[in-house]
């Protein structure tokens, strides 16, 4: 009979497999100082790509005066409880309010983690006879609330609104067997590759079919749309986007997330919604501090436009310097390039210790073998120093990666000492 543990001993997983040499540098990482584009890691100053505070309001000196202050008037404890039993307050309220003029939406319900919340409103959602319809290229959270789904699930192929209406058609034929209903679960603005979900086509397909269209918009809250009310703000087909979920990760530079829809879907699951019944309310001084962040999201349309200014003048050098920067139609810009996983692991380190830049690389097995993406997240606290600066740096670690220069024999030769 297996032990548990000396199974687990034996497999740590695909990315956990590599821990011993990763651990510290390439994975867990530690970022020191404020939050914004220079940062400290391991001792030095390096200009950061990595972290989704789009609008810069991480560091804002109005946000940390206001997270001060609600520390200090309630204490990080209350509301102690479940919103449900004992964990409600007016500021809960009038944070949900704010958040619904945003996203355009009756009601909202605030949610203490973004992916829980993704994974219990589906599960909340559907029921045995329903059927979800789901882009390929779907965030884990929707992966893991579709696998707590009892009843049918297709998936369409990323972004190919053609095979999401073959799906619907099946989906249609076994709702009709089974008298449940649909469900299309897609996102805003996908992480990895920076394209929006094609939300206005899918939302069409309600002509020909009969679904609800549930949005992870994720990134796109605060970004996206003339007044960061999002992807579909930004397409201008909110109103057919039925239930839209937001995270206070990125934009709003804290934690929590939450889902916007009409009264009586927000009522439901208000009551319905397991990971929010049953587990502790968001705390008081991030709800004041929520507030702060949404009047400068609403008052500072300006910070929106600075990030994008950053993106397009990133995107547009890249591209004019010969980089692929795949399909992106928003701020998140990956750059794809060919190489192995040790010439990964040596450009990023020549990138971090010689450039001194720091952004994400992802290699096998979330992509294919033998690609390499640098993800870069542009900000509104980047200047145009750090895009040229950055442009520069890509072209030249490019020659060297082109040139043969990283390859695992040449380790030695120089990147591997900063390990
Ligand atoms: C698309 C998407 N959905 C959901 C989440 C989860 O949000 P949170 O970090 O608030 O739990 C993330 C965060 O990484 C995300 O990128």
């Amino acid at each position: 009979m297996k032990d548990i543990f000396e199974k687990i001993k034996a497999n740590l997983g695909p990315i956990g497999e590599h821990a011993k040499e990763s651990h510290g540098y390439f994975t867990f990482p530690k970022l020191t100082g404020d939050i914004n584009p220079h940062m400290d890691f391991r001792g030095k100053k390096l200009l950061n790509w990595s972290l989704n505070n789009y609008l810069g309001l991480a560091n804002h000196p109005e946000v940390r005066k206001a997270d001060i202050e609600g520390a200090e008037r309630f204490g990080l404890a209350a509301p102690m409880g479940a919103r449900m039993m004992s964990g409600n307050s007016d500021y809960h309220e009038t944070l949900e309010k704010g958040l619904s003029q945003l996203v355009k939406k009756e009601d909202t319900i605030l949610c203490n983690f973004g992916y829980q919340a993704m994974v219990s409103a589906i599960d909340a959602i559907v029921d045995r006879h329903d059927v979800i319809v789901y882009d390929a290229e779907s965030h884990a959270c929707i992966l893991d609330g579709v696998r707590l789904h009892m009843g049918k699930r297709y998936v369409f192929k990323h972004n190919d609104v053609a095979d999401c209406e073959k799906q619907l058609e099946r989906a249609t034929k076994l709702a009709e067997q089974t008298g449940g209903a649909i469900l299309v679960i897609t996102e805003g603005v996908f992480g990895m590759r920076g394209d929006q979900g094609k939300l206005k086509e899918i939302i069409e397909l309600k002509k020909k079919f009969s679904f609800r269209l549930f949005v992870d918009d994720a990134h796109g809250i605060g970004t996206m749309g003339p007044n960061g009310g999002g992807t579909g703000e930004e397409q201008d087909c909110q109103d057919g986007v039925d239930i839209y979920f937001g995270t206070f990760a990125k934009s709003f530079a804290l934690i929590g997330g939450f889902i916007s829809s009409s009264k009586e879907i927000i009522t439901y699951l208000r009551y319905n919604m397991r990971s929010q019944i049953f587990a502790k309310s968001l705390p008081l001084p991030l709800v004041y501090g929520l507030l702060k962040r949404l009047e400068l999201l609403n008052k500072h349309p300006e910070y929106r436009t600075k990030l994008w200014e950053t993106a397009h003048s990133l995107q547009k050098g890249l591209v004019e310097a010969g980089f692929n920067i795949g399909d992106t139609n928003t701020m998140v810009t990956p750059v794809y390039m060919n190489g192995s996983i040790p010439e990964a692991t040596n450009m990023v380190i020549d990138l971090r210790e010689n450039f001194g830049i720091f952004c994400s690389m992802v290699v096998y097995p979330v992509i294919p073998k033998g690609m390499i993406i640098l993800r870069l997240i542009p900000t509104a606290t980047h200047t145009s120093e750090d895009v040229k600066y950055t442009i520069e740096s890509f072209s030249k670690i490019k020659d060297k990666l082109y040139g043969g220069l990283y390859q695992a024999d040449k380790i030695r030769e120089g990147f591997s000492q900063a390990l």
